[in-house]
């Protein structure tokens, strides 16, 4: 028995530790007769534990997590380790188990900001160099680089990366909430002389970005700032940080955006720019940039990084002539080559998505977005460059210009997101639905960039609150994304109305353009559309129903009740209205070129007003809010007025749509289940079988069916072939999920190319019905933190086996599950600290404790 995984704030070696942090551990336990009686954790200066700090004893308790930081005398900004221990009965102590490493936050952000850009630069987007050199004097114990930017930055110190985190510091809304990054530079720093280089370059904050195709959203001009704490052996310390001594000048990178790709011109590299004794020439001084430190807070973890390497699959000849570079998956990142050319070479790459109906490459999804990089050789040698301020969404690059034969091995395609463990894993005998399953996981890859985005090709990329929503249990399912939407969730908040209304993006960059840009949608409204906004209070619910985690609802409580505030303030009856209202996006029931599906508006924002205040109450509940009662009844009163207003009296739905039929269903709005899933089986078979719903509607589908004593039903839309359905584009080839059923459609044509990206997760939202029902991994009503179990026993559609696994809070749970003739056979494993519930046909067959089990349910 051992401690095998320990987190803090939900994160393996995080950063910004403060003593408002809190950790928990899975335990690692063979005999699982034991009884944790309580748990010991140690914090030290040092791995090997020489240097003890902090030894909180034996704690009498059953705690596994949450477990709170606020005894330890934490010092700012210091690198720790944590190891914990538990005693059990019987056993007694465990001994301590694989120690972690953690950085504590800053306290306050003291060091100015220095922009490099002069006047002129206001509607440039180049790159500038920025460089200090600096001297220590005595032996150094450690140094801890934090660094931030207005803008997007990467930073040297004698030469060497600082870091391997990507597209630094990510997007927040800048000016109420920005990140700086920790580095640990110990070994790069030393006693003499030093040099700390820097790169800025103009992304989301000044460069082209948003569909209004605007720049300078947040500012005109890019600035760095930077805080290094060296502690000397002598046990004094000093901190060297942005100060009038920085020198800066053009960068290579000519031109950079989020949108447009980059101009790198390696014939103006200045060799030794980052190192000590490099002359500066022509270099200027940086000034000061007036900005808030007291916005500045601590990237806890979740960075942005090259996580996946991908080799060139095929090298295609189109029949255009072009040479097309074929990655074999729909990514996002950029692509790293080796290239050697004469003085002035050019090589010139274009980053797509999809070859079109003749098989040449397509460009006009991307809209305005270019997703160029061009590169200029210096001509001396072989020289190896990867984009340093922007991304790509691909799977195919054209190469118009390369000097010289080209082979594959000269390119690999980096796959750039934010860094999360990989948590589910899904496998049945189905290989389409497999690939669904993976294609659902690529669209998280490819739209986890710091912030839950749209899409990462076209000139959008933005923090849709609605698609983030409608994916977050699924994004939890497969990914440990607790620290992710934890940080877009301040944004959320910060970015709320007033009055509580939801901006439609997060960081809302569209808002206060109303007066300068004629655009159909900022006009009509920018903020507060049903299923949009609700993912103020659906993304904190669900992630404390994954993670167990209070805090989380604590920090966003204001934000959730604000919004609900909203929704009351607009009210109609059951009802409310406000401006502009997404409806059913996209579902193929809207009428001929329409986004807006046939389900009315005011029915989704009834539904999803009711639902809110449903979670609203439970979230007042787990934290004693008085207010629990008051939404309990404001979710009674309006599920009544939305049976008033769409049952008609045989207790059937007065709209006739598929997703009218799901909402009242999965938001539990009916009182006759049985007569609603009747009629949604119905509009069923009338499109033969074929869903034909929107983002609104899709992602609960499957569980609308599923919960209403259809099974079969539901596995069979899941596996329903053929246009629409999810398997069509699973079958037409696709490698991540689709934005429209019909983004290619049976004859090769393809949706309009206004809106037709190829990598959008909203419709991958199912995969979280995979993973409970088929998978059978899914947790009770009141469980949080899956700490107690249900393992659906049902395998349907004719599979024959599943294996799903998923990394909880308290260790891996595994479920497989393989047809026996008549019976359906288990073998399951559930975490210690767990219980867990076997169901088939609703029915509980037998309750689980903690260890592996194998069993038959005949079936
Ligand atoms: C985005 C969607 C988004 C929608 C809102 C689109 O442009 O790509 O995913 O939710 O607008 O209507």
């Amino acid at each position: 028995m051992k401690t095998d995984l320990i987190y803090i704030d939900y994160l393996q070696y995080p950063h910004g530790v403060t003593c408002a942090s809190q950790f928990g551990f899975v335990v690692e336990n063979e005999n699982y007769d034991c009884i944790q009686k309580g748990y010991r954790f140690q914090i030290a200066s040092d791995l090997e534990f020489e240097c003890i700090l902090y030894d909180s004893g034996v704690v009498p308790s059953v705690k596994r997590t949450g477990v709170s930081l606020s005894e330890v005398p934490l010092r700012e900004l210091k690198k720790y380790y944590i190891r914990v221990g538990i005693k059990t009965e019987p056993g007694g102590f465990s001994g301590f188990g694989k120690p972690m490493g953690f950085i504590t936050a800053k306290e306050k952000w003291m060091a100015p900001f220095l922009t490099p850009d002069t006047k002129k630069e206001d509607e440039k987007s180049a790159a500038k160099l920025m460089r200090m050199e600096f001297d220590i004097e005595k032996d150094i114990e450690s140094a801890i680089l934090c660094s931030t930017a207005l803008g997007i930055y990467h930073t040297w110190v004698n030469g060497t990366r600082t870091h391997d985190y990507e597209l630094a510091p990510g997007f927040t809304s800048y000016h109420k909430h920005l990140l700086y990054q920790t580095s640990d530079v110990t070994n790069m720093v030393q006693k003499g002389r030093n040099c700390i280089g820097v790169m800025v370059g103009a992304g989301w904050y000044k460069g082209e970005f948003g569909f209004l195709g605007l720049r300078n959203n947040f500012g005109c001009k890019t600035a760095f700032s930077c805080e290094m704490e060296v502690c000397y052996a002598d046990g004094t310390s000093e901190i060297i940080g942005t100060n009038k001594e920085f020198q800066c000048c053009d960068a290579p990178v000519v031109f950079s955006e989020i949108y447009d790709g980059e101009i790198y011109d390696a014939r103006l590299e200045q060799p030794g720019w980052n190192k000590v004794g490099f002359v500066e020439r022509n270099w200027y001084a940086a000034q000061t940039l007036e900005a808030s430190g007291d916005v500045v807070l601590a990237q806890k973890g979740s960075y942005m990084k090259v996580m996946e390497r991908l080799s060139v699959k095929e090298i295609l000849r189109a029949p255009n002539g072009d040479i097309i570079l074929d990655f074999g998956q729909n990514l996002t990142g950029f692509v790293e080559f080796r290239v050697k050319g004469k003085q002035n070479a050019k090589v010139e790459l274009r980053c797509f998505e999809v070859l079109d109906q003749k098989q040449n490459a397509y460009f006009d999804n991307l809209r305005k977005a270019k997703q160029k990089v061009v590169y200029y050789c210096k001509g001396d040698g072989e020289a190896v460059y990867a984009p340093y301020f922007t991304f790509q969404g691909f799977r195919y690059v054209l190469v118009s210009d390369w000097p010289g034969e080209l082979d594959a091995e000269s390119f690999v395609a980096c796959v750039v997101y934010s860094q999360m463990e990989h948590t589910g894993y899904f496998e049945c005998s189905n290989n389409d639905i497999n690939q669904l399953v993976k294609n659902t996981l690529w669209s998280m890859k490819g739209n986890f960039l710091d912030v839950p985005t749209d899409c990462p090709q076209r000139n959008e990329r933005v923090g849709w609150t609605g698609d983030a929503q409608i994916f977050c249990a699924t994004a939890c399912y497969l990914m440990n994304c607790h620290e992710f939407f934890r940080k877009w969730l301040v944004d959320l908040a910060l970015d709320q109305e007033q009055d509580g209304g939801v901006p439609h993006i997060v960081p809302d960059i569209i808002s206060d353009k109303v007066r300068l840009v004629e655009d159909w949608l900022v006009s009509r409204g920018t903020h507060s559309a049903a299923a949009w906004a609700d993912a103020a209070v659906i993304i904190p619910w669900t992630l404390y129903c994954f993670y167990g985690d209070k805090s989380i609802l604590e920090a966003q409580y204001e934000s959730m009740k604000a919004w609900v505030s909203f929704m009351e303030t607009h009210r109609e009856g059951h009802t409310w209205c406000y401006r502009l209202q997404f409806g059913d996006w996209v579902a193929l029931d809207a009428e001929q070129g329409s986004y807006f599906g046939a389900t009315p508006e005011e029915l989704v924002s009834s539904a999803y007003f009711a639902y809110s205040s449903r979670l609203m109450a439970k979230a007042a509940q787990v934290l004693g809010r008085k207010e629990a009662q008051k939404y309990t009844d404001l979710n009674e009163e309006l599920a009544k007025g939305f049976r008033n207003k769409y049952i008609n009296g045989d207790g059937s739905m007065n709209v006739k749509t598929q997703t009218a039929h799901i909402l009242a269903l999965h938001f539990g709005l009916v009182e006759d289940r049985e007569k609603v899933a009747d009629g949604l089986i119905e509009l069923l078979e009338k499109e033969n079988g074929h869903l034909v719903t929107g983002f609104v509607g899709t992602p609960y589908f499957c569980h609308a069916l599923s919960g209403s004593g259809h099974m079969d039903a539901a596995y069979e839309l899941l596996l329903k072939e053929g246009y629409p359905s999810w398997l069509y584009q699973v079958q037409s080839g696709a490698t991540t999920i689709w934005e429209h059923w019909d983004g290619v459609r049976p004859d090769g044509s393809m949706w309009s190319p206004e809106m037709n990206s190829f990598n959008h997760y909203a419709y991958g939202a199912v995969t979280e019905w995979i993973f409970k029902q088929i998978g059978g991994i899914g947790q009770s009503e009141d469980s949080v933190g899956f700490e107690n179990i249900l393992i659906e026993a049902e395998l349907g559609g004719g599979l024959s086996y599943s294996h799903a696994s998923y990394a909880s809070i308290y260790g891996e749970i595994a479920v497989h599950k393989k047809r026996i003739g008549n019976a359906i056979g288990l073998e399951v494993r559930i975490p210690y600290g767990t219980t867990a519930e076997v169901v088939y046909k609703g029915k509980m067959i037998v309750q689980l404790l903690p260890g592996k089990h194998q069993l038959e349910v005949a079936t």
